[in-house]
Order: structure tokens, then sequence, then C-alpha cells
């Protein structure tokens, strides 16, 4: 996901390109403006975090770019290209440690396990949409 600082940020091509420049294919994309509730569906995972609520607010705040990335290791590559949630930790030359303003608006995420990936493709795109 391109979160909402991204889409401000005017970064959407430049997320993509570092994603298919390591090999990682699109597979299926759309924008989409999240309702503060569809954004607590989606992190439903960290509801008892201090930070949901923010997290959620901030998510909800303007548009959203969703992905399917498909690639050998897709999952850990695309970890890897995105840098530590905390742009302060992220490794030179990631997407956080350029464009992240700090740990909450931290301009990408990406599924951190197939299970997570399953339920987060499930949660924005139907079969037809996913040209895998
Ligand atoms: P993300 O990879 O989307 O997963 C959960 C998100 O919560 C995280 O990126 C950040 O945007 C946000 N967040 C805000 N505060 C924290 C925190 N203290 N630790 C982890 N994630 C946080």
């Amino acid at each position: 996901i391109v979160k909402p600082d991204g889409t401000e940020k005017n970064v959407i091509g430049e997320v993509i390109s570092r994603f298919e420049k390591k090999g990682l294919r699109v597979i299926a994309l759309k924008m989409v403006k999240l309702t503060k509730k569809n954004a607590e569906g989606f992190y439903v995972v960290h509801k008892e975090r201090p930070f949901y609520g923010d997290l959620t607010d901030f998510m909800s705040r303007g548009p959203v770019v969703v992905m399917v990335l498909e690639g050998d290791n897709a999952i850990s590559k695309v970890r890897e290209i995105m840098g530590a949630t905390n742009p302060d930790d992220a490794a030179e030359g990631t997407i956080r440690k350029d464009y992240a303003s700090n740990i909450e608006e931290n301009t990408v995420h990406g599924s951190d396990s197939p299970e997570s990936a399953d339920f987060e493709i499930n949660y924005f795109f139907n079969a037809l949409e996913i040209n895998g």
C-alpha cells in the first residue's frame, strides 16, 4: 500500500518503480479512499495497540494505492525495499528512509507473512482483479 502520506508526497510512481526494478510484478492495482471503518478493519490485528486510533485516522485521511506484487520471495523482498517501520532505523536507499515522515506516516505498508498477505489481498481485491 502506498499510504496517504505517499500519495500526498506524489511518489506513487517512484514507489512502484522501486518494486519493479527489483523484479517484482504488479498483478493488481487500484487507488481507494478508505473510511475510518475500512482502515479499522484492515488493521484489526493492531486494535489493542495504543497507536490504533491515530493509525486508522491517518490511513483514512486521503487516498491510498493498493497493489499485489508477485515474485520470488516477494514478502521479504518488499520488506527489504521498504526499510524498517521507523524511518530513523531504515537503511539507506529504502523507501522509508527516503520518504517516510515518522514511524506512523511511513509511506508504505507491506504484508509480513503469507497469512497476512492472504487476508490483506482479499480485503481489497476480488478474483477478477488479480492477474497472476
Ligand atoms: P505498517 O507496516 O503499516 O504496520 C502498522 C502501522 O502502524 C505501521 O506501519 C505504522 O504506520 C503504524 N505505527 C504507528 N506507531 C507505531 C509503533 N509505535 N510501532 C509500530 N507501528 C506503528
